[in-house]
């Protein structure tokens, strides 16, 4: 069976891109990484993704006059490579209502925090100023309005005595990791769409969308 095309779009470092490659090693997995593309180009995920043998493009946003001409220029970019799903992975660059709503119930995001908490950015710092015992990460899909789509899956860990922004980024972090790579592989399978402005699972088993993941 065809596998489904992702394009991932980043800024920087690239791990849950990584972790996106990584699964898709497995023949089974049910996507493939058609490209990467970041606004940055020095991020150093584009490196990561070369190596890995996946088509790599910067696409500086500096070179295009408004937010718009860029993101049609990015969105061109995918459609060449026949793109199915769009994941945002540490993309820092806002885009346009019309990116998000060309590519509707076919982008998602991973952010990290348990949204509708904490968004924007600095959000481990966010969620130690407000005293929060639980945070995490959240996969939604992408809306016009900043970390607000539809909620697709969460994966909580605790905040932990002595945690900094750091500790606590690092924890969700590996969270991330797991999560971005089972929402896709559920998105692929045809399990997770986009229905009136809400999120429809099929056949994922009850509590498999929120990850509880005490580090050990
Ligand atoms: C992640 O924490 C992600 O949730 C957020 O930006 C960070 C990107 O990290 N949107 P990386 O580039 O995937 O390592």
């Amino acid at each position: 069976m065809a596998r489904l095309k992702v394009g991932i779009l980043i800024s920087g470092r690239g791990s849950n891109m990584a972790a996106l490659i990584e699964a898709t090693r497995d023949p089974s997995y049910p996507a493939e990484i058609a490209c990467v593309v970041s606004n940055v180009a020095s991020a150093a995920g584009l490196e990561i993704a070369r190596k890995a043998g996946v088509a790599a493009v910067a696409i500086p946003h500096k070179d295009f006059p408004d937010r718009e001409s860029f993101d049609r220029a990015v969105s061109d970019e995918l459609e060449k490579h026949g793109v199915g799903l769009v994941a945002l992975a540490g993309f820092m660059r806002i885009q346009s209502p019309w990116f998000p709503q060309h590519w509707a119930g076919q982008i998602i995001n991973i952010h990290p925090s348990l949204l509708p908490a904490f968004k924007g950015l600095h959000v481990q710092q966010q969620a130690l100023d407000a005293g929060a015992r639980i945070s995490g990460c959240t996969v939604h899909f992408v809306t016009p309005e900043l970390d607000s789509g539809p909620i697709i899956a969460q994966a909580a860990v605790p905040v932990l005595a002595g945690d900094t922004a750091g500790t606590l980024a690092g924890r969700i972090l590996r969270q991330e990791h797991r999560l971005y790579p089972l929402v896709v592989r559920w998105f692929a399978e045809g399990r997770v769409r986009l229905t009136a402005g809400r999120v429809e699972v099929d056949g994922v088993p009850q509590g498999a969308t929120l990850l509880f993941s005490p580090d050990p």
